[in-house]
Parts: structure tokens; sequence; C-alpha cells
């Protein structure tokens, strides 16, 4: 059966539709045969469409994500989805209690292998959504290797 991947941030407008962004061109571009989501652990910014300055840097590195719209994550996700990923270890924390409420079987980790936290860009400059960008890009990359 065909994979289902959600990637998971704070706010959904951020960080993780950058990761489900990346990971469905990288997706086609390759001929693999996943479905994709992205979803927040908070309902602040449900409806919205990802933040501007990620749309642009998405954009310009040929991965556009304005079509996506921000939800939150619900219980019905933990039995939906094979693989849940949190952008970092906050994300993973509050991933796994909702888990544990919902009693659900999807598999709740960080996105990156190597422990890393994708940092919040929200607060910061432009500096902050690129670098993020960057490591989301790579936790992809090393993601769809597996
Ligand atoms: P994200 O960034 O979790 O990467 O989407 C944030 C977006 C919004 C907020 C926090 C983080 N917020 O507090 O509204």
């Amino acid at each position: 059966m065909k994979k289902r991947i959600l990637f998971v941030c704070l706010g959904n407008i951020c960080r993780s539709p950058a990761a489900e962004g990346i990971a469905r061109e990288l997706i086609r571009a390759r001929g693999l045969d996943y479905f994709t989501d992205s979803a927040g652990t908070g309902d602040w910014h449900t409806g919205e469409a990802p933040h501007s300055e990620m749309r642009r840097i998405a954009g310009e590195r040929g991965f556009p994500i304005d079509d996506l719209r921000a939800r939150q994550v619900e219980r019905k996700d933990f039995f939906d989805f094979d693989v849940i990923l949190a952008m970092d270890r906050q994300n993973l924390r509050d991933l796994e209690l909702l888990k544990k409420q919902a009693r659900g079987s999807a598999e709740v980790r960080l996105l990156r292998r190597d422990g890393v936290d994708i940092p919040d860009p929200y607060y910061g400059g432009a500096d902050g959504f690129y670098r993020c960008f960057d490591m989301i890009r790579e936790g992809v990359e090393v993601l769809l290797s597996e």
C-alpha cells in the first residue's frame, strides 16, 4: 500500500508546509508512490496559506507551496498516516501525547534522523527561514533515500 507521511510543526505555516512542498516535488520527480500532507499542533493559523517568507524561499528553490493551507493535527491522523514527522522536540512531545490519547498506530518521530531540531523561524528574520528551509530539505532527502 502507498506509504502516507504527515509533516508536523507548531503553526503549519512555516516548517511543515516547506517539508510537504519539498517532499511532494522530490516524490514526483523520482517517480515514488507516497501520499504527503502537513499539519500543526496548534490551530491559530487554520485555513491560512504558508508564511510569505517561506512561500518566497520555497518558490525560489523550485518547491512552490502557495496552494497549501494550514490545519491542525487531528485524532484520525494517527490512523490515516504511517509516519508522522515532527520538526522539533516540542512537536514530538506533543505528538506522542496526542498519539497516546488517540490510541493510534502511526510511527511518530523527528524528521531529522540525526536528532537535530528544525528551529522555529517565525519570530526571526529571513536568514532563519533560509537556514530552516535547507535543514528541512536535507531531512527530506534522507527520508526519501531510506
Ligand atoms: P511553524 O512556525 O510552526 O514552523 O509553522 C510557527 C508559526 C506560527 C506560530 C509559531 C510557529 N505562532 O505562534 O503563531
